[in-house]
């Protein structure tokens, strides 16, 4: 949540700062603001909306062409989202400026504090008493930056990505990071900083990634110096080579992120695999199983934790571990997890799924597992995030920049970790036959060319989507493995087209649901050929009797449901087990199609952010 981008170097800053903004606006896009240096004072320009507001603004505002400069897009946490709440927050004096991505939770009494000491502040934002304290530290004691900066983290809790600038040493920024993401590409006299790599790809591809409670003194012409907050002590950063390019965060000819995200799972499921899966040989491996194949295999339950899409995954694995591995599995909303007292076994395995790897309540759950004494795996797409950090082994899923905020091709390509480790443990444990096992790895080599005719659904979903756009409500049901489908199909129409919709198992519907039921309810039905068809059937039928408007999600060639659906999606046919990474794709277009007819944002839905860094 929010984004934060900093430069300092030879170059225009303002242009940089601003292209960099948009690329992190998937973080957060309530307002945002910039703040450029003209060499002797600060220039800021802020806005409530999106980095596009800001540069219409700023183009008015902002005179200089200096080339250090900060700047921020905000996903409101303390404070709605208006002009006055936007960062950058300057200091009372004026000297100084602050970006923030975080919370400072004790904010409150620190502003009182400050407030007696005459401080006068103009937002409700938690960031403008950080800059204040950083003031405050910095009288005090006659402090440079970088040391204020420190004393004043030590004394704050909470979260934060900063980075902070003083007119009075004009060519350095500080920034640092406790629980939130922080990347410093490092080019020839020139620095960059940003909440991921995106803004500075074209300029460098060293980059640094602070680790928690790490601090850099970025100074023109010298030598970056990276401490601890916590003790001062040195570290030696690794400088990384950026395996991003441009090209993955561009939106390629596609009117949205969230369609070429969906139209890439072929490939990226591909890319998933790529290395792992030996169809002809009969192997899968996975360095992070393959480590820990012992505690896997002793493991007498899995806990997976996860929120959102992540979630849906993790119960659709849940059906796939049960099935392949014979392993108790348990799924959990990190959020809830982290707050009960939950029982965790040292022989406990814990996966947590997190496609940013950096989601607040994830990060908790990971740390509660830890501390009692489980072995926590962790499937991620965002390389080097926090999560795959904090996890003791891990999979990464290889999905790529996933920039949409609906996530799409996060959810295939975490199925498809999720499906390989469990495949690997059921041979390891001998819980699957021989032939099944091949079997399904010649399935899962050829799923791509499936999900690629999936796609071909488009113009149908997109029919679909004309009749239903008005519809208030939404009905998704699924029995089995396409339940967990179910609630990523309602979910997936919920946050980009603010239609309200639930996903059930089918079942389910008649202990409740079905109440709502009328002539004017679409109810989506996901009813594959494979797995339990003819419960499906009565579902339907039991729909049908109610005059409720069905769509159903059919395997090519289906004729029975055909006969009671009000419409029909063909998908190919493929096994029950790995049929979610079909299924769902009809269901990901009806969405887009029905939240762009319907006027709404599609990649930067209201009130959400990509990755979730609060709680
Ligand atoms: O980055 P994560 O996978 O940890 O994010 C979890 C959820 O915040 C995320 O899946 C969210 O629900 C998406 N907006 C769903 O499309």
């Amino acid at each position: 949540m929010c984004g934060i981008v900093g430069y300092i170097g030879y170059r225009e800053a303002y242009p940089i700062v601003i292209k960099g903004l948009k690329r992190l606006e998937y973080r957060g896009y309530d307002s945002a603001g910039v703040m450029l240096f003209d060499g002797e004072n600060l220039k800021v320009s802020k806005t409530k909306g999106k980095v596009s507001d800001l540069e219409e603004r700023a183009s008015k505002e902002i005179t200089t062409n200096g080339s250090i400069g900060i700047g921020h897009t905000r996903w409101a946490t303390h404070g709605v989202p208006n002009d006055v709440n936007s960062h950058p927050h300057i200091s009372n004096s004026g000297d100084l400026a602050i970006v923030h991505n975080g919370i400072i939770e004790n904010y409150a009494p620190l502003k009182a504090e400050l407030i007696k000491r005459g401080y006068i502040f103009h937002s409700d934002t938690d960031t403008e008493v950080l800059i204040n304290l950083i003031e405050e530290v910095q009288k005090k004691d006659n402090l440079k930056l970088g040391k204020a900066v420190q004393v004043a983290l030590n004394q704050v809790v909470g979260a934060y990505a900063i980075a902070v600038f003083d007119k009075k040493t004009p060519n350095e920024i500080v920034a640092a990071r406790l629980g939130s993401p922080l990347a410093i590409g490092v080019g020839e006299g020139e620095f960059f900083i940003a909440s991921d790599a995106s803004p500075f790809i074209e300029y460098t591809s060293n980059a640094i990634y602070l680790e928690d409670g790490e601090m850099a003194n970025i100074r023109l012409h010298k030598q970056m110096k990276v401490r601890k907050i916590k003790d001062d002590s040195l570290v030696n950063p690794t400088i990384q080579e950026l395996q991003m390019n441009l090209e993955q965060i561009e939106k390629g000819g596609y009117d949205h992120f969230m369609l070429k995200e969906i139209y890439e799972q072929p490939s990226v499921i591909k890319d998933t695999y790529r290395g792992r899966l030996h169809a002809n040989e009969g192997l899968i491996q996975m360095a992070g199983v393959e480590d820990n194949l012992e505690k896997f295999l002793n493991a007498e339950r899995i806990i997976i934790v996860a929120c959102g899409t992540s979630w849906h995954a993790g119960l659709v694995a849940e059906y796939i571990f049960e099935e392949f591995a014979r392993i108790p599995v348990e799924v959990e909303y990190a959020s809830e997890f982290r707050y009960r007292n939950p029982i965790i076994n040292s022989k406990d395995i814990v996966i947590a799924i997190s496609q940013s790897g950096e989601t607040a309540d994830t990060m908790a759950a990971i740390k509660l597992a830890k501390e009692s004494g489980a072995f926590v795996f962790g499937v991620c797409n965002v390389v080097g995030s926090s999560i795959s950090r904090e996890t003791h082994a891990g999979a990464y899923t290889h999905a790529g920049p996933e920039i949409g905020v609906a996530s799409t091709k996060a959810f295939t390509t975490q199925i498809t970790v999720l499906t390989m480790i469990a495949l690997r443990l059921a041979k390891a444990k001998g819980t699957l036959s021989n032939s099944l096992f091949h079997t399904y790895l010649q399935e899962l080599v050829i799923i791509p060319e499936k999900v690629k005719e999936a796609l071909e659904t488009n113009d149908r979903a997109k029919e679909i989507a004309a009749v239903f756009k008005d519809a208030p409500n939404c009905l998704y049901l699924g029995r089995g493995y396409n339940f967990p489908v179910a609630l990523e199909g309602a979910l997936k129409l919920k946050e980009i087209s603010y239609i309200h919709a639930e996903g059930y198992p089918a079942a389910e519907m008649k202990h409740g649901p079905i109440a709502l039921i009328d002539e004017h309810m679409p109810v989506v039905v996901i009813a594959p050929k494979q797995g339990h068809y003819d419960k499906i059937v009565s579902n339907i039928q039991e729909i049908k009797s109610r005059s409720g408007k069905i769509i159903a999600v059919v395997t090519k060639g289906d004729t029975q449901v055909r006969e009671l659906a009000d419409y029909v999606i063909e998908i190919p046919e493929t096994s029950d087990a790995l049929s979610p990474l079909i299924t769902t794709i009809p269901l990901q277009l009806l969405s887009y199609h029905i939240a762009v007819m319907r006027g709404c944002n599609v990649d930067q839905p209201r009130n959400l952010a990509k990755s979730v860094t609060v709680e």
